[in-house]
């Protein structure tokens, strides 16, 4: 907490007209000072500064407010962020209390980090002005196409190709060894022998939203080694998983556009910066947090995802967009051509093409979605896959209204009723609902046990009542690991029908690209499948997934399969293929025979949808005498009956057809 003395104390010094000036060009005129407004896009100034009462107003978006406001807004902080950086531009020491004297440690060790962090940038910037840096470094950068302006904008610099210029240039300097392990910028050999990390790489720093260097990236200056980057570790300043690299040059452009574009390398930001695109950021290449969305949310509600048009960048993109629209962001996607990343495109076509690129190339997340799937999907159930992974992904936005809007365009699309799009959404929503709350009665139930158990003890332990943990609600977001793992992961099936459902999944991801007759296997199971239901969500997840890179037209071979990027799906081929030509004993306790070479797989693949079918009758009959004993009058039960009586009589043709003899 910082005292409100201290803060009185930066509110008197912060003076408006000193702090705007630090991010504005202000002109004079009468007793104000006026702009163009930094919060929205404007060609007339309708952003004024006075200084006599100490406020900013801008008469196009309304924005106003005190110095303290200002950084808030314009450097995407919160009250006491801003705080802190005023107090840092006035040099006032804030009074701190309420900290315990580890916070205190916590914090200085933090402060110690940007402080070394910030050296190492500039000695790598330094570096660039050396005979070495300029023939290697400054003429990697220049073939690369990067001018001297836009080199000093992103603060690049280069690591000599040296173990120990930085280390023995920041001890001299007086920095201890321990921090400059503990920042990333040297390491320890087996021997005990400390050096540099990087060593004859071109440097990106990665800043903070208030732009200072957090974290480096170091990339290769040969064509073929690996890794081509080296990145900086985590570390108490650097979170990945909350850093996008390039916000701090591209945030007051975001807000102005009111739109965010998402890239993946640090190059293709750099080389949008040059062609005069600033409202970009990078995920640097690993799949986007929760974090890193919130984090553009501050800036604007729009964010445009440009990928690389190869299969990998495709999939990303996929990935986020529902990630994005769960987090109430709208969504539009430019894709690349084949191999070519903005980067690339800049640099062969110029700026200008690549605006107009954009302009011609962006489309909403629904025409975007839709053109991918249906660019495979011919028959009906590939069809009806596109339209369930679009609507999969509908169903991730919380707006209600925004939602039916893309309802509607979804049912234009594939000349369907809307009414059917709406009947499916709520189906999968429900589905979500039900899980959130089967989600919910667990923890409930473990609560429960945790109270149980306290309370045992507690009766050991006279006297000493035990009242925290009755109020000690386990939030489900918090949800521990391990029974989620349980919860969904159990790939043991637990009954009969499980252990046919096993089956029909291990068919279909070994044996579902076979054709028979002309028709790939996997169609038949689908068509059964739609009509059947898995009673475990791990096994519904596996089925979706095969389904999914079905309906993008991916090879569904089990050999190309165990590559795919979901863990749990690839390790279910995995073991499939493991036990190909062994016998499970779960399956043998169930009673399923397996072929020894699975060998007339179409026969295999029709007892099993039986099987499965058979399984299911029976629940649906135990269910039907359950409710036959609650009956409440004479007609319910005799419709009861009757119904009992038509699923009794598939099952004895299912069975009948199995050659099961049943009592
Ligand atoms: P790319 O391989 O697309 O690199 O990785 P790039 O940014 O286009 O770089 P150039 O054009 O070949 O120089 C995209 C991003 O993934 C991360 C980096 O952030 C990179 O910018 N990445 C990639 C790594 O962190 N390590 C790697 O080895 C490769
Ligand atoms: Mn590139």
């Amino acid at each position: 907490m910082i005292s409100p003395l201290s803060i009185q104390r930066v509110q008197q010094a912060a003076d408006i007209l000193d702090v705007v000036q630090d991010y504005v060009f202000l002109k004079k005129k009468g007793t104000n000072y006026w702009a163009c407004c930094p919060f929205h896009s404007e060609k007339t100034p309708s952003f004024s500064v006075s200084p006599a009462k100490g406020i900013f107003k801008c008469f196009g978006c309304g924005k106003g407010g005190d110095a303290i406001t200002f950084i808030r807004e314009i450097e995407g902080v919160n009250y006491v962020e801003a705080i802190r950086m005023l107090a840092r531009k006035y040099n006032i020491e804030l009074e701190e209390d309420e900290f315990s004297p580890q916070a205190l440690e916590e914090h200085s060790q933090r402060e110690k980090l940007y402080i070394v962090l910030s050296y190492a940038k500039n000695f790598f910037q330094y570096q660039l002005q050396t005979p070495e840096g300029k023939t290697v470094g400054i003429g990697y950068l220049k073939e690369r196409g990067f001018k001297d302006e836009i080199i000093q904008k992103f603060e690049l610099g280069y690591a000599p190709n040296s173990w120990d210029t930085l280390k023995n240039d920041a001890q001299e300097k007086g920095y201890s060894l321990e921090i400059l392990q503990k920042a990333g910028l040297i390491t320890t050999n087996e021997q005990g022998h400390q050096y540099d990390c990087f060593r004859g790489r071109v440097i990106f720093p990665i800043h903070n939203l208030s732009g200072r260097p957090i974290a480096f990236g170091a990339r290769t200056l040969k064509k073929d080694e690996k890794p081509k980057y080296i990145n900086s570790p985590e570390t108490e300043v650097y979170k990945k998983s909350e850093v996008l690299y390039g916000i701090f040059q591209a945030k007051n452009a975001i807000r102005q556009q009111n739109n965010c574009y998402l890239v993946e390398g640090y190059t293709d930001v750099i080389s949008m910066h040059q062609a005069g695109v600033e409202n970009v950021v990078a995920s640097s290449g690993t799949s986007l947090t929760e974090g890193q969305i919130q984090l553009i949310k501050r800036f604007t509600n729009n964010i445009t995802i440009l990928y690389d048009g190869d299969t990998a960048g495709i999939k990303a993109s996929l990935r986020g967009i529902d990630m994005f629209l769960s987090q109430d962001l709208n969504v539009s996607v430019v894709l690349f051509p084949d191999g070519e990343d903005p980067d690339s495109f800049i640099q062969k076509r110029g700026a200008e093409a690549f605006q107009k690129f954009l302009l011609d190339n962006k489309q909403d997340f629904i025409q975007f979605k839709a053109q991918l799937l249906l660019r495979n999907a011919n028959s009906p159930q590939e069809k009806a896959f596109a339209i369930r992974s679009l609507i999969e992904s509908v169903v991730q936005i919380p707006n209600v209204i925004k939602r039916s809007v893309f309802q509607k365009e979804i049912a234009k699309i594939f000349k369907e009723s809307e009414e059917i799009i709406v009947r499916e959404t709520n189906r999968l929503l429900l589905q979500q609902i039900e899980a959130k709350e089967k989600r919910t009665q667990i923890t409930q139930l473990l609560r429960d046990k945790k109270s149980q158990k306290t309370h045992e003890s507690a009766t050991l332990l006279e006297d000493t009542p035990s009242p925290t943990y009755e109020h000690e609600a386990v939030p489900s977001e918090q949800f521990p690991e391990f029974i989620d793992f349980r919860f969904h992961c159990s790939d043991e099936p637990q009954d009969e029908r499980q252990a046919q459902e096993y089956e029909n999944l291990r068919i279909l991801v070994l044996y579902g690209y076979v054709e028979f007759e002309g028709q790939k296997l996997y169609n038949y199971l689908f068509q059964e499948c739609n009509n059947l239901c898995f009673t475990n969500d791990y096994y519904a997840s596996i089925y979706n997934t095969y389904a999914y890179e079905v309906s993008l037209g991916n090879d569904v071979r089990p050999e190309n399969l165990i590559h795919h990027p979901d863990e749990r799906f690839a390790q279910f081929v995995v073991s499939q293929l493991s036990e190909k030509h062994t016998i499970s004993p779960h399956w043998e306790k169930q009673g399923i025979v397996v072929p020894k070479k699975d060998e007339k797989i179409d026969v295999l693949s029709y007892r099993n949808i039986l099987k499965r079918k058979f399984a299911e009758l029976k629940v649906s009959l135990q269910k039907i005498l359950e409710m036959m004993k609650n009956a409440k009058t004479p007609e319910e039960e005799y419709q009861l009956l009757e119904l009992y009586e038509f699923f009794n009589t598939s099952k004895r043709q299912i069975a009948q057809e199995l050659g099961i003899v049943i009592g």
